[in-house]
């Protein structure tokens, strides 16, 4: 099987594209990443792909107005021009379309930084940070037409400290991210995922026992 073609949708400084493209350039990496598409003229992350040696694309969105569909049909055209077979969304903040999901269905990938289901949406170090919670993190998933909600592919935590602020706690998720955006997308393109009922599972090595309690009472 040859590798699979991979798309990555990003919007502005594109760290988890560059993780993900970084990953790819290894020899036995199951994908390659042959397009990055923005819907933001100028998004940060543009300029770091094409320095990569990724060809790049502009589908802005803001033309487009309220008629999303119309936008995600020329996005969708794009895709398809570059025989993309695995779309990954880096940082992509647009509200997709059931019908755009359908096209991808089971082929789209999203980083959300945050353990799901707990804390869709935005501003979610602030929302853990005032909820107390103890352990938080980064999810991989598939996407479906709801929002940030969609089959589990992997999972990364870090403790929180109580010092930290949203800014703290946001570049150890953001190191987390690196690390399981290229993983979950090496089990989808090597074919290591299934969906059952709703729910990811895979053919990867379970986890050994690495408890993350936090805090640590020392
Ligand atoms: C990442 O932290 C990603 O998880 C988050 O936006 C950031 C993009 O950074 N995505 C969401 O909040 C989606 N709801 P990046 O452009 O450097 O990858």
């Amino acid at each position: 099987m040859g590798k699979r073609r991979v798309a990555i949708l990003i919007s502005g400084r594109g760290s988890n594209m560059a993780s993900l493209i970084e990953a790819a350039t290894a020899k036995n990496f199951p994908a390659e990443i042959v397009l990055v598409v923005s819907n933001i003229a100028g998004a940060g992350g543009l300029e770091k792909a094409r320095a990569a040696g990724i060809e790049t694309a502009t589908v802005e969105s803001k033309p487009f107005g309220k008629d999303r569909e119309a936008f995600e049909r020329a996005l969708n055209d794009t895709l398809v021009a570059h025989n993309v077979q695995l779309v990954c969304l880096a940082g992509f903040l647009r509200l997709l379309t059931p019908w755009f999901v359908k096209q991808w269905d089971g082929r789209m990938l999203n980083i959300h930084p945050a353990l799901l289901p707990s804390y869709r949406g935005l501003h979610t170090h602030e929302r853990a940070l005032a909820d107390g919670v103890k352990i938080h993190g980064a999810t991989v998933h598939f996407v479906v037409p709801e929002m940030d909600a969609g089959p589990i592919i992997m999972q990364g935590a870090v403790a929180v400290r109580d010092d930290d602020t949203p800014e703290t706690l946001a570049a150890r998720v953001l190191a987390v991210e690196h690390q399981i955006y290229p993983d979950a997308l090496r089990l989808v393109a090597s074919g290591s995922t299934r969906i059952e009922g709703g729910v990811c599972r895979t053919s990867a090595n379970a986890s050994p026992d690495d408890r993350l309690i936090a805090p640590a009472i020392i």
